[in-house]
């Protein structure tokens, strides 16, 4: 039963002691979220990981490339377990290794590698957090860095202090809206398609571009609309509006604010009894929010539930299932990132990190 599982786990976890840290994200269902002795946005989460350097196991409520950040950054003796494998990200999935060396060698055959007189590189790629281990190796062995939705701004800039130029995947979205707020104008960030030679554009418009975007998106975010934000307003006069940056531009636009998933949550920490807030992200974590905030009003802008499907696939009884093999001395679901590829993915995962304030 439900019961019996949920007493397995608290045993399992109690019995694990701080051999075991589990991390969650914020998209975590609640059954999950209970457990984790960490909860955060993946930022944080690939933080976390390293706070914990007594624990043996980071068992990873979450995704896929989180769970591979985290065998990145931990000890060599620490081992990261994802409850079940299939829980991936379909955004990450929009940019393969293959693709992106396949694009950076048409780009290095028009702008050529050599850097400007002011020392700056043709074009600097920079990945989402939500993206394979490899294709942060990528960015390692070509100067390029990664960014999260909470610090993609000041990464940006990092790039521009480096480079001509930024070849920004998966989320076009998350680059487009980073780059408007930074004053770069539409016409300087062409999309990026992969399957087009040339990614679909004229030589003219790659000589001005600033930012490349790649052609990936999050089906969650994508979800969400201008026409929603109005009836939210239209509905609750003095609604404060907050998306995720992954959200499309015309509805980050018509937002009041936009920020990573830690961002929301401290918006609607900081609000005052009787505040109504609209949220464009994932309903597990608006839902949560509502809960732990009943002298406030906030709810989702997008009427249907719009969970992450591959988030949700972290089920209680996969967790119970993984911890239970722990006790038996038994690893299952392990990720592991292969030695040379953490070894250059760290190096953009550390360039990210420094050059934060
Ligand atoms: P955060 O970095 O805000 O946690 O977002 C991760 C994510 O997958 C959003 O869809
Ligand atoms: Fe990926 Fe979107 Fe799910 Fe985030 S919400 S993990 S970007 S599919």
């Amino acid at each position: 039963s439900e019961d019996e599982l949920h007493e397995r786990i608290r045993n399992t976890k109690k019995a694990l002691g701080d051999k075991l840290v589990i991390l969650g994200h914020f998209y975590q269902r609640d059954e999950v979220v209970q457990y984790a002795d960490f909860v955060g946005d993946s930022f944080q989460l690939a933080n976390a990981a390293l706070t914990k350097p007594d624990a043996e196991t980071i068992v990873f409520c979450g995704v896929h490339f989180m769970a591979e950040t985290a065998d990145i950054l931990a000890r060599p003796e620490q081992r990261v377990i994802l409850p079940n494998l299939a829980a991936g990200c379909s955004m990450a999935d929009m940019a393969d290794e293959d693709s992106v060396e396949s694009a950076w060698e048409d780009l290095m055959e028009l702008y050529g590698d050599e850097p400007d007189a002011d020392g700056r590189q043709p074009v600097i790629p920079v990945t989402y957090m939500n993206s394979s281990a490899a294709l942060k190796a990528f960015c390692g062995r070509h100067g390029g860095i990664v960014c999260t939705s909470s610090n993609a701004s000041t990464v940006l800039e990092w790039a521009f202090e480096r480079g001509q130029r930024v070849l920004f995947f998966p989320d076009q979205h998350l680059g487009r809206n980073t780059a408007k707020a930074m004053g770069i104008g539409l016409d300087q960030m062409p999309m990026w398609n992969p399957r087009k030679p040339l990614g679909g554009n004229t030589e003219e418009v790659l000589r001005d571009a600033k930012v490349l975007l790649w052609h990936g998106f999050c089906s969650v975010h994508k979800r969400f609309t201008v026409d929603q934000i109005e009836q939210a307003r239209a509905e609750h006069p003095g609604v404060r509006v907050i998306v995720h940056p992954e959200c499309p531009m015309p509805v980050v636009d018509a937002a009041d604010e936009s920020g990573s998933t830690d961002y929301i949550r401290k918006a609607i920490e900081g609000g005052r009894p009787g505040d109504v807030f609209a949220i464009g992200t994932e309903i597990n974590m608006v839902n949560r929010l509502q809960a732990e905030h009943p002298e406030m009003t906030i709810f989702c802008l997008d009427p249907v539930i719009c969970p992450c499907s591959t988030m949700y696939r972290i089920h209680p009884g996969y967790l119970a299932w993984t911890l239970d093999g722990l006790l038996e001395g038994e690893v299952r679901n392990q990720i592991v990132v292969a030695d040379d590829v953490a070894t250059d993915a760290k190096v953009a995962l550390e360039r990210m990190l420094a050059a934060l304030p």
